[in-house]
């Protein structure tokens, strides 16, 4: 039987195959590479997106979280709270500006970043001096409320929207509640390249200055180094044509991955749940089922021709890498959920009969 993918970046239709050949021979014919007419398009395009906030794309959504931490001022020995179950992105940018994360447990049935635990961990923990709120699995998390506890302190907010691009909440867009976003374009992210690339998204003018004199060499102006720890990212003007062919069809292919999900939980059996919103809160970037038997349902998933994956498989704290690095957390819900959480196959090309047969394979288990 065949296999369903978990992603297939194979898939892209003819038409825009086609105009984003035309354009990469445009940019051929220019010389034009880096910082060009693509470049300036796409930008603007996520600005008007973004409520009108300054964009800077850069070369991928991990140096976008580090710049968004280097231009808001996070530098040694302040703490940057975070959730431990998304993949580690902002730990290893927070170990990068020499800061330490500090883990933030999560909401079992949402697997966002729980906002009692939040505001007892700013109580606790006066270093902590950036929030990082990552939209996990393209649902968003409790922008709102993180926010206002954000606000009464003076902390900053920087809102990963990585996996949550199109998105929103009460009309307005994820990324826009923040003092900071941050973007990946990574090719499987709802709004993918055909390689790497990254922005930051800012609603203050002096930030956006700094990241974009921090993501070109720390230069002020031409080859005179104004800032330290300045670092070389961009994105090329071929993804930038890339992601404004796939920026038009983003809000589509969100609601048909939206669809999927939605044909997937109106399946569950037992005690399993997916994490999921059936409204624009979610742009279904991963299909996350949570089960009590993962080892038997994958079996089962995998007999059925169903491939399935784990995002993420390692929570932060218990990294090897990094032990002795962050601090030791108890996170009794991360735990729990790190254990029984089972990506299912998503991603707007999958046909209907596969859509059917996922949906099958899930209501027999
Ligand atoms: C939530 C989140 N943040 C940051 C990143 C890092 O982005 P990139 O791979 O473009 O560096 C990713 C994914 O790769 C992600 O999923």
């Amino acid at each position: 039987m065949a296999q369903i993918p978990l992603n297939d970046l194979s898939r892209t239709d003819a038409s825009t195959a086609a105009n984003i050949l035309r354009a990469v021979a445009d940019i051929i014919d220019r010389g034009s590479f880096l910082k060009g007419r693509f470049t300036t398009a796409l930008e603007q395009r996520l600005s008007d997106r973004f409520e009108g906030r300054s964009v800077l794309a850069v070369g991928n959504g991990t140096d976008a979280l580090y710049l968004a931490l280097r231009a808001v001022g996070i530098e040694a020995g302040h703490g940057v709270a975070t959730v431990a179950n998304a993949g580690g992105y902002t730990s290893g940018a927070a170990l990068r500006v020499g800061a330490h994360p500090i883990f933030v447990d999560i909401d079992p049935l949402t697997a966002q970043m729980s906002c009692e635990a939040l505001q007892q961990m700013l109580d606790d923990q006066p270093s902590i001096k950036a929030v990082v709120l990552t939209h996990l699995y393209g649902l968003a998390g409790e922008v709102q409320a993180i926010k206002s506890l954000c606000a009464q302190r003076g902390v900053i907010l920087i809102e990963d929207c990585a996996q949550s691009m199109g998105a929103s909440v009460d009309g307005r867009p994820v990324g826009a509640f923040g003092d900071v976003a941050t973007l990946s374009f990574y090719p499987t992210k709802n709004l993918g390249a055909f390689g790497d690339g990254g922005a930051v998204v800012s609603a203050n003018p002096q930030v956006h200055q700094r990241v974009a004199q921090l993501a070109q060499y720390g230069w002020g102006t031409r080859y005179e180094v104004t800032v330290p720890g300045g670092i070389n990212s961009r994105i090329d003007e071929i993804q930038a044509a890339v992601l404004l062919e796939a920026e038009a069809e983003l809000d589509e292919q969100n609601e048909r991955r939206r669809a999927i999900v939605a044909r997937y939980a109106s399946a569950m059996t037992g005690q399993r749940y997916m994490l999921s919103d059936d409204s624009t809160k979610y742009v279904g970037h991963l299909a996350v089922m949570v089960t009590h038997d993962r080892a038997g349902d994958v079996d089962r998933l995998a007999a059925a021709g169903v491939s399935t994956g784990i995002h993420y498989p390692i929570a932060d704290h218990r990294q090897p890498g990094w032990l002795g690095l962050v601090p030791a957390a108890d996170l009794p819900n991360t735990d729990w959920l790190i254990d029984r959480i089972l990506t299912l196959p998503c991603f707007p090309g999958m046909s209907d009969d596969e859509v059917d047969q996922v949906t099958a394979a899930l209501a027999s288990l």
